[in-house]
């Protein structure tokens, strides 16, 4: 028997109505904010993710799906959804045009990882990109955004917080950081590969040996630009204010090369080892690094899986028509109002001729409000009956 690939799997009945529930709500939410829905390609050309999320990265390093197509073209399933809708952003002109843009999004990512509860290398993500502010509101928006849409839930979660500096700071730090690492024995293997390509990544490492050998390293939290400082205070500010609760997490940056300035995630107690609900940060240089002009951006991601494991969603209430016919000679009026039915309500129709007793059984069995029926009877009198199975209310309607 054939069987989905590994950490892949099916989104089936009766499960995916989370899914699709989940969706409906993050997209009434992101829309109040102003957010516009943009789809992008599964499958990008390779070049875009090694330029964007990184080759320092474990995604580009070790995880992507990859592959050369018929055309020798050397192609890769989408890991993450920020580099296409950034890709597309350029593309586009939109950057050219200039003014703000927010973008939502959602489907299936790919990464090669191993396994376990709540990671998946077919996985789904909730997503949006602002484009064109720079202003520090927009970080504490779109925090509030991923915020409100974790609550509306009643997700369990802490907000972890951090700068990432930006190119006035960052680039002395990166220095100061790297003689430091330089002078360390007993690195692990990735720590190394990330020294050379982007040392703040070594702060990801979860290696105990590592982090104890990274305790006095110089943090760039000691080393922010007068600008960076100043906007990192104002958003905890406003966080406080708005009664956000927060803990700045030094350690915390990210694990994808674009990010500047702020970054954050949603770690949830009530998920396994794989806590994060959500991530997302500024990057404001990613625009310009795919040769489009320079633009501020910021966004963040909900991994689906992750939310769909901690949520109930509301029970569907009963909706809609069933149709039957109990002789043969109806089936094509019953067809018929069915069809006329359809204009409004969720309809479905029986196709064998049932008795009433298992035509009501198989409407309540299938969450309809109304059995709707036509027999001998109903033939000679051109008349559909209807039972109401809520109200159990019964009438006739008039037919062709
Ligand atoms: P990320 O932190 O790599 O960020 O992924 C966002 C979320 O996707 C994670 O918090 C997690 O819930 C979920 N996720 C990641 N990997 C897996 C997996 N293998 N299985 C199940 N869920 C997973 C990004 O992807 C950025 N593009 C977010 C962003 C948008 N930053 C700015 N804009």
């Amino acid at each position: 028997m054939l069987k989905a690939l590994r950490g892949m799997k099916d989104t089936l009945p009766p499960q995916n109505e989370k899914y699709l529930y989940f969706l409906e709500k993050c997209t009434e939410i992101v829309e109040r904010y102003g957010f516009e829905f943009i789809e992008t390609p599964i499958l990008e050309d390779t070049k875009l993710f090694k330029r964007s999320v990184g080759e320092s990265s474990d995604i580009v390093g070790k995880e992507m799906y990859q592959f050369i197509d018929k055309g020798e073209n050397d192609v890769c399933l989408r890991p993450e959804g920020t580099a296409g809708v950034v890709r597309s952003f350029v593309e586009n002109k939109f950057d050219r045009i200039g003014g703000i843009n927010r973008f939502y999004y959602h489907g299936p990512m790919f990464r090669y990882e191993r396994p376990q509860k709540g990671r998946f290398r077919q996985f789904h993500q909730f997503g949006v990109e602002s484009f064109g502010v720079s202003n520090y509101l927009e970080d504490v928006n779109i925090i509030l955004m991923a915020k409100t849409i974790l609550d509306i839930f009643k997700i369990n979660y802490t907000l972890h917080l951090n700068s990432l500096g930006c190119t006035t700071c960052m680039p002395p730090f990166r220095k100061k950081l790297t003689s430091y690492l330089n002078g360390v024995d007993g690195l692990c293997e990735d720590c190394l590969r990330r020294k050379d390509k982007n040392p703040i990544r070594v702060f990801d490492c979860k290696n105990s040996n590592c982090q104890e050998l990274l305790k006095p390293a110089p943090r760039l939290n000691d080393n922010f630009c007068k600008v960076c400082e100043d906007d990192f205070e104002q958003i905890l500010k406003l966080l406080k204010t708005m009664d956000i609760d927060y803990e700045v997490d030094p350690n915390l940056v990210r694990g994808l090369d674009y990010y500047s300035k702020t970054a954050f995630e949603f770690v949830s107690s009530d998920l396994g080892a794989q806590n994060a609900v959500a991530g997302g940060g500024r990057y404001d240089r990613l625009v310009e690094l795919l040769d489009g002009r320079e633009t501020p951006a910021i966004g963040f991601a909900i991994g689906v899986e992750r939310v769909l494991e901690m949520i109930e969603v509301p029970k569907r209430e009963r909706n809609g028509y069933y149709f039957g016919a109990l002789c043969d000679e109806a089936i094509g009026s019953v067809f018929k109002e069915a069809q006329k039915q359809r204009e409004k309500d969720r309809v479905i129709m029986a196709y064998s001729v049932k008795s009433l007793k298992n035509h009501l059984k198989a409407a309540d069995k299938m969450g309809a409000s109304y059995c709707a029926i036509i027999g001998e009877d109903e033939l000679k009198n051109s008349v559909l009956w209807i039972k109401d199975l809520i109200n159990k209310n019964e009438e006739t309607r008039e037919i062709e």
